[in-house]
């Protein structure tokens, strides 16, 4: 019995050790203020995006809550004011799925807001099916919609520098592919899913990094991040058998939506990170991608190919 007990106590100490050593994270450890910021936050109702919503609104900062879902979205911005004390949060609606809802949020953002220093780009998802215009949900969800949001936001960007782009990757763009020549297939199955996500994850990394090329000399940076494994939403429309199998795993190894959110704040406010710019985050440090993620010929045509589908024509 005694042994038992005590066979027990050194595994749940040693479970914690390592969960606060590792598994939990690098805490952002920046303490620059917000005030007078404004800060886009898209997807901030649940997950990653309301706790960097949070973080933002605890520094005074005026958020632009960006969400699909006026009911959610609002659920989240009470519990974000009363947490933070700071009611300048606001709910814009803004479907990433459909390009037009994408061109309405920057109208009405661009005629309502003066002012925009921090975008945010974390929504994401990695769902069967196609968006509002065709294109596969992941790819069309989580890039092509931020690269069109971002495309339409960057002279208000500009104008308001130095500000900064933060884009929500995922480890999983080691999984992605950049022939981008099938875009409008949905994703049937697990595996063909997990690939759809992991393509729109490096199409992340290297929109970050040809952004920061173009934005050269503006004092607008961008960066991309991987939050670590997050317990959140993102895992709720599992299979009850995957779901049995995965909760467990979830809730002992995976960060709170808090922890996960810190490279997220660190690439938002961290002073003297500019010299990064287009780099790839993880625990608050900057991190080697692989060589398909960081080249520069690739992350060009991406950019090209985006125009084009977005609708974005150059005179
Ligand atoms: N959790 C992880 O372990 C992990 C790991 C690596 C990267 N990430 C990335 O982190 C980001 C945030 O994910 P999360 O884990 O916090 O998941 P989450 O809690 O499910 O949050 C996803 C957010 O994206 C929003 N969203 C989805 N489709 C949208 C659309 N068409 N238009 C507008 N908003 C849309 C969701 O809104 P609704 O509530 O309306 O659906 C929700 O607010 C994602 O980009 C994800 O790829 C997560
Ligand atoms: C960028 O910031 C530096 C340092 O604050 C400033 O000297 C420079 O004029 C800025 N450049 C632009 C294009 O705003």
């Amino acid at each position: 019995m005694v042994t038992w007990i005590v066979a027990s106590a050194i595994v749940i100490a040693l479970y914690i050790l390592i969960y606060y050593n590792f598994l939990s994270g690098v805490p952002c450890r920046s303490d620059t203020s917000l005030k007078g910021r404004t800060a886009i936050v898209t997807g901030a109702n649940s997950g990653l995006g309301k706790a960097t919503a949070l973080d933002f609104a605890r520094r005074g900062a005026r958020v632009i809550a960006a969400c699909r879902s006026k009911q959610r979205a609002e659920a989240a911005i009470l519990d974000i004011r009363k947490k933070s004390g700071n009611n300048q949060v606001i709910y814009m609606h803004l479907d990433l799925g459909s390009l037009k809802s994408v061109r309405v949020f920057a109208e009405t953002f661009l005629k309502s807001e003066p002012h925009l220093h921090l975008l945010v780009n974390n929504a994401g998802t990695g769902a069967v099916g196609l968006t509002a215009d065709g294109f596969n949900a992941a790819w069309g969800v989580n890039h092509l919609g931020h690269f069109l949001l971002t495309s339409l936001l960057l002279d208000r960007l500009k104008q308001c520098a130095p500000s900064r782009i933060v884009v929500v990757s995922s480890v999983a763009h080691c999984l992605g592919r950049v022939d981008l020549t099938d875009l409008t297939s949905p994703t049937a199955g697990f595996v063909s899913r997990l690939c759809s996500y992991g393509t729109s994850k490096l199409c992340n990394v290297l929109f970050a990094r040809e952004l920061a090329n173009r934005l050269e000399g503006t004092n607008v940076t961008s960066y991309s991040v991987h939050p670590g494994f997050v317990f959140t939403d993102a895992f709720c429309d599992l299979g009850i058998v995957r779901k049995l199998l995965f909760l467990p795993i979830a809730f002992l190894f995976f960060r709170t939506p808090a922890d996960g959110a810190q490279t997220i704040i660190h690439c938002a406010v961290q002073e003297g990170i500019e010299k990064f710019s287009g780099r790839y985050f993880a625990d608050c440090a900057v991190r080697k991608v692989s060589p398909r993620a960081r080249d520069d010929a690739v992350a060009r045509k991406v950019w090209e190919v985006s125009e084009r589908l977005a609708g974005l024509h150059r005179d």
